[in-house]
């Protein structure tokens, strides 16, 4: 199983906060966002993951995640998205890195409360997707489902939500996802829409709907963002990452230490002088 995390965009409801940074770099509580989708996808034993990315935020991207899991068995590659194309640009763009693999993507502002690790790991074909009861199901995909509960259709932002269940920005796929993306033409919205790949999924009957119950939320207002890190906090989520990450930000963090301190002391040094 191949990671990839889509954390580009434009995250215009965040102006000006990502005039300059990228959303998914902004702080929820103690780490920076992108933590917590890497942590979902180092959860379920992924170790190659493929971080998309918008142009203006590569280097950012570099500084932070460019080397710090060098050491700890955890892969990590980029590629830049020049325009937000929509999510199922995510297979497209992947393709040579997800080769002949599965691929679970998350959305780079997503985060989690749920360990959805076992079933990611025990997934073998088709397409899985994530669904939680929301208060305001028209801004998401929206499940629809029979009388005996079977998932029959998922609706784009629908003006009239047939259910309360929102699709959740995490989503496994078998290797013909990337075919099926490359088939994918531009909504009304002009967006390629991962709807539409996973109503393919349904319309062939391997789409698995699984409910979560805890927390989950998309960190894209002020509001949702404040919230996120008081979740965070409350419920101990940062403190609970996979080990790898936290001895990964261990180690980072004993190294800017000591290029800090170093600089001071030829600051010092030159001071001297
Ligand atoms: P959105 O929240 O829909 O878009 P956005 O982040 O640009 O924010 P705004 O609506 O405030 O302008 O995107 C969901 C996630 O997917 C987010 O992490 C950004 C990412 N994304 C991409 O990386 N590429 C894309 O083509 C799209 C559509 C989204």
């Amino acid at each position: 199983m191949k990671g990839i995390i889509l954390s580009g965009g434009t995250a215009t409801r965040l102006f000006p906060l990502t005039a300059t940074t990228s959303k998914q770099l902004l702080p929820v509580y103690d780490r920076q966002m992108i933590f917590y989708p890497l942590n979902t996808l180092i959860k379920a034993g992924i170790r190659e993951i493929l971080i998309i990315v918008a142009p203006e935020h590569s280097g950012q991207y570099l500084n932070l995640l460019g080397s710090i899991f060098k050491n700890h068995g955890i892969h990590i590659y980029f590629e830049v998205q020049k325009n937000p194309r929509g999510l199922a640009d995510a297979f497209i763009m992947g393709e040579s890195f997800i080769d002949h693999d599965n691929v679970t993507m998350i959305l780079g502002d997503n985060i989690f409360e749920d360990d959805m690790s076992d079933m990611i790991k025990n997934f073998s074909s088709g397409g899985m997707v994530f669904a939680k009861k929301v208060p305001d199901p028209e801004r998401f995909g929206v499940v629809e489902f029979d009388e005996s509960g079977k998932a029959v259709s998922i609706e784009e932002k629908p003006v009239k939500p047939k259910s309360s269940y929102a699709v959740t920005g995490l989503y496994t796929y078998d290797n013909r996802v990337v075919e099926m993306a490359k088939n994918l033409k531009p909504s009304k919205r002009g967006e390629i829409e991962i709807t539409d790949i996973n109503n393919k999924y349904l319309e062939m009957g391997e789409l698995t709907v699984n409910m979560i119950n805890g927390s989950w939320l998309d960190a894209g207002t002020f509001d949702a963002l404040l919230e996120a890190g008081n979740i965070v906090r409350e419920k101990g989520i940062s403190k609970n990452f996979h080990p790898l990450i936290n001895e990964a930000i261990d180690d980072f963090n004993l190294r800017l230490k000591n290029l800090a301190k170093a600089t001071l002391e030829a600051h010092n040094l030159i001071l001297r002088k």
